[in-house]
């Protein structure tokens, strides 16, 4: 791959902190989001990539994160879409403003940032946009109503998207990984060292994103390959 520029929301840590080290190391410049001030700071110091505190369920703060692109990097050629949460209950039991201040992170913030992007990479003609769904997208599971459906959200768009975003010669990938040993969801059940680590998931991204521009890897699944039992 040639040096690309990055947007990553949500790369103060985990998945998304993984992806903005990666990048660096392949000698691309990175913008990368998130809340946590000193999250940033960290990620922006051991990186060298430039980190903004920008809440993605925020449109003002969409907007800037894209001007920041604009401005230190003159465009944006791949968009990782990470930042997202859990918020699971079981039905009968479930908060649906709980539920909706989700879907404002995980799908609404996802689409507005992509929203925005867009224009830029079209009048390029070129770019990768990839969406962070989940295995919890791909298989129901009891209390995944809230999370499930979302990451389900994700899927579907990612197929709108390859539909409108072929033709402009801009590629759009969803990765759905497993159980990752990040502090997602308080680190609850994801401290087996058997489960995957944020750095998998990144080497993943970085290898679908190196092929040639010619081919276009819609969806992958990542899974941990272990010979052993479940927890
Ligand atoms: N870990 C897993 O098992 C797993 C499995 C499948 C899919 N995923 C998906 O992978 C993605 C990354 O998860 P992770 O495991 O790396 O979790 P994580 O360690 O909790 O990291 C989440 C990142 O997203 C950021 N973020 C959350 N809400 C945000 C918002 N509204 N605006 C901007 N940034 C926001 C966080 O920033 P701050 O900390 O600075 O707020 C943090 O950098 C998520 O979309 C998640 O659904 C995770």
């Amino acid at each position: 791959m040639q040096t690309s520029r990055f947007l990553v929301t949500g790369g103060s840590q985990g998945i998304g902190a993984a992806i903005v080290a990666l990048a660096r190391t392949a000698g691309h410049e990175v913008v990368f989001t998130g809340r946590n001030e000193q999250l940033i700071e960290k990620v922006a110091q051991e990186t060298g990539a430039h980190g903004l505190r920008a809440d993605v369920s925020v449109g003002d703060d969409n907007a800037r994160a894209v001007d920041a692109c604009r401005e230190r990097m003159g465009g944006i050629d791949v968009l990782i879409n990470n930042a997202g949460y859990a918020y699971r209950a079981e039905i009968g039991n479930l908060d649906v403003d709980a539920m909706r201040r989700m879907f404002d992170t995980n799908v609404f913030g996802l689409v507005d940032i992509t929203n925005r992007v867009v224009p830029l990479m079209k009048s390029q003609g070129l770019g990768d946009i990839v969406n962070i769904a989940s295995t919890s997208g791909m298989k129901g599971a009891a209390t995944g109503t809230p999370y499930g459906a979302s990451k389900w959200a994700v899927r579907g768009i990612s197929q709108c998207w390859q539909a409108e975003l072929r033709p402009h010669g801009i590629r759009v990938t969803c990765v759905c990984p497993s159980e990752v040993q990040t502090n997602f969801g308080g680190n609850v059940g994801r401290n087996n060292p058997n489960k995957l680590y944020a750095e998998d998931i990144g080497e993943t991204i970085m290898a679908a994103l190196t092929m040639p521009r010619r081919a276009l890897w819609p969806e992958l699944a990542v899974f941990a390959n272990n010979p052993w039992k479940e927890d």
